[in-house]
Parts: C-alpha cells; structure tokens; sequence
C-alpha cells in the first residue's frame, strides 16, 4: 500500500537575513497517516523547517509542495494554514487574545468564516483537546502550562489542518504532564487521523511515540529513517550531540552478547534476554 504524500520538500536552503544558513539542501516527502519525530541539537534547524513547512518562511532556494500549494506563492498562506498546523515551541508566543474563546476563534475568523462556523470549531477544537466550556470567557494567562499548549493546539486545530507540528511539546513539563500531552498527540493521529510531527530533545518520548525519525545536524539532513534503524546508529547521531535512549544504549553495551543493538523499550530488552537464555538452553 503506498500512502499518500502531503508534504514535498525539495532541496530546500533557508538563510535568514543576517545571512545564517539554517537550512542547507533538505529534501523529504511526508507522507499521510504517520508520527514523525524531528531531533538533533541546538540550531539544528528544527524549527526554520517546522517554520518552513507551514508557509512562516519561504524558502530561500528550493522548494515545499503542500498538495498543490508552492510556499514559495504569497496568495497561498491562508490555504497553506489549513493543511498543516505550527505550534510554537513556547506556547505564549502564540497566545495573544484575552480569552481562550477568542485565542480559538482567532484563525478560523482570520479566515473569513461567519460566525456560527467559528463557533463550531471553536467547540469541536476544545471539546478534542479537552478544554472546558467553561473556560472559555477565562484569560489564557491564568491557565496551567499543560492547558496553555492545550489551547494553543485547539487553536491549531479549529483550522482542520491534516498535518500538526508541534515543537518541543514536552519542554518544561514534568514525567506525567509530557505523557499526558504526549498521548494526547498520538490519540489525535491514532483516532483523528492526523499526521503529526513533533520537535524535541527528549529520546525516550521518540521511542516510545515516533515510527519515523528524522534528524537534523548544522542545516543538513543526516538521517531519515524508522525511529528503529536511527537509534542502531550511535556514532552518526554523535555528530548532531543526540544519543540513543538509555535502554537502546544499554542493549547496545550488550551486543557481543547477541542482543539486538535496536531495542526500544525495557520490554523488548527483557524478551532479548529471555531469548538469548532460551538459545543458550
Ligand atoms: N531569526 C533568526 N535570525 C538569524 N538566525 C536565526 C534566527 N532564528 C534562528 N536562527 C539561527 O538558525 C539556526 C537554526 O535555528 P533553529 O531555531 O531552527 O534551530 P533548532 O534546531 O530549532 O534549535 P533549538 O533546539 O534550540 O530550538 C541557528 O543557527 C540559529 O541561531
Ligand atoms: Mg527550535
């Protein structure tokens, strides 16, 4: 079955004005129905190619196809808006209305919607990420960081977008609040249909969440590839400052042993040992 392709980025430069090349000769295809994580260190270029993805930036050289849509047209942002969402890295420079109705609303009345129609999305959008009605007269200042990007999602969200990047969604929240977000994602990619892309420094949230990792280093793309097969490859990872999860780096210490230098959970490395034991009878 070959799934269909939402996203062509091809041979894409992106240099700021004060010349920085943040992004150096990228090409991928995204393709409909999957999980993609987007790592590797500071300055990488994760977000200049979130950014990019969704028409903020056009490319300097290069080109992104979203369907039929060229980033590189002006008269596209509007439509290019609704097909793939950007949530910011820090969810306050993307909240800016006074209530969490209007911080909703704001995107769907940008585009030109009567209002019954931003009313529902407005409530769709909430009632899918799980923020109550009852707050929507309420200032987005007040709420916790987890409603915060909750609400900057819904706001996402009310666009119908098919493709959600989410940068850095787990950054400064605790174990049980990343979880949280974090099935929250797979849940809107699982039951919603979404196709989402999440940005972060955190291995074991890649792990456990990303069939797809792609890796960034200085601008240029170093790997792309199943979350499994990116992980068996310590040494390039090095080389943009990202290691391996824990567990996959312990199997690894373990591989002249016969474990699989792939492992992504403690359960595969338990049913590893429980194999090498039964081979050694
Ligand atoms: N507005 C800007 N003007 C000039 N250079 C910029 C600007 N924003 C980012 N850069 C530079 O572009 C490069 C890529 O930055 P980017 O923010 O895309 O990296 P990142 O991978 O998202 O990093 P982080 O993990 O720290 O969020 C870096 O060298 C950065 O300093
Ligand atoms: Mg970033």
């Amino acid at each position: 079955m070959t799934s269909e392709r939402l996203i062509e980025v091809k041979d894409l430069v992106f240099e700021y004005p004060d010349g920085t090349q943040a992004l150096r000769k990228i090409s991928l295809d995204i393709y409909a129905g999957q999980f993609i994580a987007l790592i590797g260190q500071n300055g990488s270029g994760k977000t200049t190619l979130a950014k990019s993805l969704n028409g903020l930036l056009r490319p300097t050289e290069g080109y992104i196809k979203i369907d039929d849509l060229d980033t590189r047209d002006r008269g596209t942002t509007k439509k290019i808006v609704t097909k793939v969402g950007y949530v910011f890295q820090n969810p306050d420079h993307q909240l800016f209305n006074n209530t969490i109705y209007k911080e909703i609303a704001y995107g769907p009345t940008n585009l030109g919607m009567k209002e019954s129609e931003v009313k529902e999305r407005v409530e769709e959008a909430a009632q899918v990420c799980g923020v109550e009605e009852s707050l929507f007269t309420e200032h987005p200042f007040f709420l916790t960081k987890g409603l915060r990007q909750r609400v900057a999602i819904a706001s996402i969200l009310a666009m119908r977008p098919r493709t959600i990047i989410v940068d850095e969604p787990t950054t400064g929240q605790d174990m049980r609040q990343s979880l949280e977000v974090m099935n929250f994602l797979r849940d809107l990619w699982e039951k919603e249909g979404h196709t989402i892309i999440i940005i972060t420094h955190e291995m074991p949230i890649v792990a456990q969440y990303a069939q797809r990792t792609v890796v960034l280093g200085q601008g240029q793309l170093l790997m792309d590839a199943p979350t499994r097969e990116v992980f068996a490859e310590p040494e390039l990872l090095a080389r943009t400052f990202v290691k391996p999860p824990q567990i996959t780096r312990l199997a690894q210490s373990f591989s002249d042993y016969g474990i699989p230098k792939d492992i992504l959970s403690v359960d595969e490395m338990s049913a590893a040992f429980e194999k090498v034991r039964a081979s050694q009878g």
